[in-house]
This record gives C-alpha cells, sequence and structure tokens, in this order.
C-alpha cells in the first residue's frame, strides 16, 4: 500500500446528522447546534471520524434546511454563527472532521437574489436564475419532484415570466450559466474552508447543469427524466472549474449527491487526474425497491439478493483502478436501513441490523451511517397524512388527491418509502419523547424508544446493537486490509448469502453475511481457505462446520481471518 494512496477520507467511518431531528436544548421541539455539541463525546466514542451535517444555513424551512436563504449564516432554529464556531472547534479537538452540506442547484426563494431576480427583468441579478418570458408561449414540461402539479416552471406575475424549480416552489434554480452565480458560489465556500470546515456533500450537483435552451421532453422518458434535463454539457467543466478555485486549495473531502449518473459516466466526476470530486451517492441501490413513475412507488414483488450483490459489485469494479465509492443503506431522504435492507421484527431485528452494520465496515469504499443506525432505528410508518411533516410525502399525496388515485394505497406505500421514517428523533433514553425534547417535537417519536432501541439502555448491555457497532468500527480500524484491499465476490447467485473476500496483499479476509429469515448453508470448500480464524460475528453460533462449509444463522454475520 503505496502511503500517496492513503487518504483521511478513505480509512474514516462517516456519521450523518439531520439537525432537526437529533438533540434539541432550547425546548422548541427542534433539535439544535448546542444539541450536537452535547453529544460530541458520542459520538467519538462510536468510532466515527467525520461527520456530515446536513444544511444548517439561513432557511425558511420549506424543504427543512435544503431550501437556503443566507449560504453564511445559520438557521436561528438551530442556533448562531458563535454556536456554529463553537461545534466546528469542539471537533477538531476530539479530532473529528466536519462535512457540511452544499446545496447550490437552487437558493430559497426568500433569498437575497432571488428577491432582486424577480422585480424586473433588467435587474442585475435577473440571470441568477432560470427565467421563461411568458411570451413565448408555455415553456417545454419539466418534472417537479416536490410541486403539487409536479410542474417545475412557475408563473410568477411580477415579469410576466415563469421561472425554474426542479424542487419545490420555494425552490428555485441557480443559472451556473451565468459566470457572476459560480464566482459567488466558490466565495461562500471559500468562506467556510477557511473557518476550517473539512469538505462538502453536494446536493443534486449533476442537476447545476442543464440544456438551457429547454428541449422538449421525448414523449417515452419512462419516468427518468433527469438524463434529459440535468447532467448538462457543462457540469464537469463547472466541477473542474470549482476544484480548481477552491477545493484544491484544501485538504478536504467532497462527496456529490449524484441522481442519474451511472457506471459509464462514474470516472468522470472521481477520476482523480480529471480534479473534480472524490466521491458521490449513486442512485442504484437506493431504486431497487422502487418502480414505475415519477410518485416512487415501492416495488411490488420484493428486491432479491443477487440484485443487491450485483449492484455493489459492479459498482466496485468501477472504482478498481481509479475513483472511490462511497457505501451507505440510508440518508434523510430514506427509510431506516433495517426496516428496508435487513428485518426490523422483533425476532430478526438485532441481527439484521448488526449484519448491516458489518456489510458496510467490511466493503471497500468509505461507510456512510445515519444518525441512530448505530442503535437500530426502525421505520414508525404512520397511519395518518396528518402525522406527516415533509414535503416530499405531502405534496405527493395533494397530487394523488388531484389524479384521483388512491390514498390508502399511498398511505400503505409511504409506510415503507417515506423521507420521515428517517427523521425521526434520536432516541436517547426511554423517557417521553426519548431524551430527544423536553416539550412537544417537531416530528413524533417512534414508540420502540420504550421498548430498549435507545442508547442509554444500550451502553448499559455488552451484547447491545450499539456495542456490536463500536466493536465493528474498531475492527474496520485494525485492518487496513478491510479498507482497502480488493473485493472479490463469492456464490454470486446464492439468494440467502453475501459472500466475499477482501485481500491485500497477505492479508486476507472472508466475510459471510445472511440476508434470510431462514438457517442457510454454504460450500466454499473450492476455494481452498484452509483454517479459519473468527474477527467478529452476531451471533454466537459457530458458523464454521470445517472443511469450508458453513451454516449461517438468520442474519448472520462472520468476518473470517484466512
Ligand atoms: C437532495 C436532498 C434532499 C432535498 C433535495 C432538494 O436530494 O438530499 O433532502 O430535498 O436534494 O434540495
Amino acid at each position: 500500500m503505496e502511503s500517496s494512496q492513503r487518504k483521511w477520507w478513505k480509512e474514516g467511518v462517516v456519521y450523518q446528522i439531520y439537525p432537526r431531528s437529533f438533540q434539541d436544548t432550547t425546548g422548541n421541539g427542534i433539535g439544535d447546534i448546542q444539541g450536537i455539541i452535547q453529544r460530541l463525546d458520542y459520538i467519538k466514542s462510536l468510532g466515527i471520524d467525520i461527520i456530515w451535517l446536513c444544511p444548517v444555513y439561513q432557511s425558511p424551512n420549506d424543504d427543512n434546511g435544503y431550501d437556503i436563504s443566507d449560504y453564511q449564516n445559520i438557521m436561528e432554529e438551530f442556533g448562531t454563527m458563535a454556536d456554529f464556531d463553537q461545534l466546528l472547534e469542539g471537533m477538531h479537538k476530539r479530532g473529528l472532521k466536519l462535512v457540511m452540506d452544499l446545496v447550490v442547484n437552487h437558493t430559497s426563494d426568500e433569498h437575497h437574489w432571488f428577491q432582486e431576480s424577480r422585480k424586473s427583468r433588467d435587474n442585475p441579478y435577473r440571470d441568477y436564475y432560470h427565467w421563461w418570458p411568458a411570451e413565448k408561449g408555455t415553456p417545454p414540461k419539466r418534472f417537479s419532484y416536490f410541486d403539487v402539479d409536479g410542474n417545475a416552471w412557475k408563473y410568477d406575475e411580477q415579469t410576466d415570466s415563469y421561472y425554474l424549480h426542479y424542487f419545490s416552489v420555494k425552490q428555485p434554480d441557480l443559472k451556473w450559466e451565468n459566470p457572476k452565480v459560480r464566482q459567488e458560489i466558490h466565495d461562500m465556500m471559500h468562506f467556510w474552508f477557511k473557518k476550517g470546515v473539512d469538505g462538502f456533500r453536494m446536493d443534486v450537483i449533476p442537476f447545476i447543469s442543464k440544456d438551457i435552451s429547454y428541449p422538449e421532453l421525448p414523449e417515452k422518458y419512462n419516468g427518468n427524466f433527469v438524463p434529459f434535463y440535468a447532467n448538462g454539457p457543462k457540469l464537469h467543466d463547472y466541477l473542474h472549474e470549482m476544484n480548481q478555485e477552491v477545493l484544491s486549495k484544501y485538504d478536504v473531502m467532497t462527496v456529490g449527491e449524484t441522481p442519474g449518473v451511472d457506471r459509464d459516466q462514474a470516472l468522470l466526476f472521481v477520476d482523480e487526474d480529471r480534479e473534480e470530486l472524490n466521491m458521490f451517492f449513486h442512485f442504484e441501490l437506493m431504486s431497487l425497491d422502487r418502480e414505475g413513475d415519477e410518485v416512487f412507488w415501492m416495488r411490488s414483488d420484493p428486491w432479491k439478493l443477487t440484485e443487491f450483490k450485483k449492484i455493489f459489485s459492479d459498482w466496485d469494479e468501477t472504482f478498481a483502478e481509479k475513483g472511490w465509492g462511497s457505501l451507505f443503506l440510508s440518508n434523510h431522504d430514506n427509510p431506516r436501513t433495517v426496516s428496508r435492507w435487513g428485518n426490523d421484527s422483533p425476532e430478526h431485528w438485532y441481527n439484521s441490523t448488526t449484519m448491516l452494520q458489518t456489510f458496510l465496515l467490511t466493503m471497500k469504499g468509505t461507510p456512510y451511517f445515519y444518525y441512530g443506525d448505530e442503535i437500530g432505528m426502525s421505520n414508525i410508518r404512520f397511519d395518518n397524512i396528518e402525522d406527516y411533516q415533509d414535503i416530499n410525502t405531502l405534496n405527493r399525496y395533494a397530487l394523488l388527491k388531484q389524479r384521483g388515485v388512491d390514498l390508502e394505497t399511498f398511505i400503505e406505500n409511504e409506510k415503507e418509502a417515506a423521507r420521515d421514517n428517517g427523521r425521526t428523533p434520536m432516541q436517547w433514553d426511554n423517557t417521553t419523547n426519548a431524551g430527544f425534547t423536553q416539550s412537544k417535537p417537531w416530528l413524533k417519536v417512534h414508540p420502540n424508544h420504550k421498548e430498549g432501541l435507545n442508547v442509554a439502555e444500550q451502553e448499559k448491555d455488552t451484547g447491545s446493537v450499539l456495542n456490536y457497532f463500536r466493536k465493528m468500527v474498531q475492527v474496520r480500524k485494525d485492518h487496513l486490509g478491510l479498507v482497502y484491499g480488493d473485493y472479490k465476490l463469492l456464490l454470486k447467485n446464492n439468494e440467502q448469502v453475501y459472500a466475499y473476500t477482501r485481500i491485500m496483499d497477505d492479508e486476507k479476509y472472508l466475510i459471510l453475511l445472511s440476508f434470510s429469515t431462514e438457517p442457510a448453508s454454504i460450500d466454499l470448500s473450492t476455494e481452498g481457505f484452509g483454517e479459519l480464524s473468527l474477527i467478529i460475528s452476531n451471533d454466537l453460533s459457530t458458523a464454521d462446520k470445517g472443511n469450508g462449509k458453513f451454516e449461517l444463522r438468520p442474519y448472520q454475520a462472520c468476518v473470517y481471518q484466512i
């Protein structure tokens, strides 16, 4: 392993915080920066190296901070810039790095730039956004994720024009073609880097370049609109420019959120020689259990383990020589890890949660955990639309209502699909509201915090999910081959067990993961592994039956040294 190839952002384990839901200290039912500060020792105790903090900038919260009205100020509900500085200092003192969210495809409509832009057609800020003058007729269809009519063009009377918003009407898209916009963003990034921030996660970054002739969409775009209106012709120019003007001047990490980017395009973003980004989050896994149109229905038949393996194996191959992958099973836009990829029934919750932790921590790529994954938080599955707070669920509900679609089916769908499943408050203890807040939480707390699913109780139990997570993080840290070693898939066609090796010089590991509710027998005798030594398992029963034969209990995970 050449030391020049080693990087802190490849060896680190990331913990994502949704600040609204982490810890309230002011009693307004909303998490805040002081709350994160209070919990830094806890985060450090997990073995985490890097925190990715979802947006904390000033925002009217149409999309919980992803609609920014001032990039260089802190949202009042979360605290002040002094709190932020204290957070950063507290993190650096503990050896933790801070990655912020960079949301620059769009701003809030309450951002000063947009307020100016909409005033008149000759305002100096007019060209900061995408406008379509009404005298040219109705603009060509563009789909919007969070619009009640699904329409990304909003008519604005003041200048008799439409503006473009791929997300809600309160999230107008910035016009990156304008060099002034790019300059403003670069300056803003310098501002944060000069404070000492260690990187950015870049929100929907391929969307920043568009075909600004706004061609008509083809008749049949099959719900997959991204290639037709994002990932545009100038994308890599902009990213390279950002790298040269800003990123290359600091030792920072970058990870793009890249809907619509497939394997063929992957290295354009992360091939080191191209000087753009370090990593990105592809959407292939997050689409595996969804289907159909723009509404993101859950797939009707269950996803298959062979499909899951193929996604991870294909992406591993993509980055075999160049670039670097990011590994995640959930985030603030998705349901909870154990409910989606494991099994949150009482019988299988423990093993499946810890098995999935083992998976992320033994794969090649940087692992990202979402707050609460370390204790196995699960989907809340609201029965009533009134319980939801997320604009995505609420506006899709409104859209389907207009279209006369059966809303009961939608509510059932959201029990597995909704983003709010992943946003319920952090479960610190078994008191009212799980120790998250002293007052009414902005989003309901999962009742299972009363049943052992909380930090305080899991701290006391050496065999808890939380303590398994700590041990497993340490296993990754103690074995560099689990970070950099080559990955090889075994038993490709097995629908119960995911098996692979990781090999770096003479460091060799075998990882066996059951994704099944039934016991599973496998035969690896032809691999000639010889004697194996068990490094860690989430289940006390011995899986290794000798001579390359194994019997795994439901959701058992085993990591062996070969
Ligand atoms: C990204 C964010 C999501 C947000 C959207 C619009 O997908 O992860 O939370 O709603 O962009 O900013």
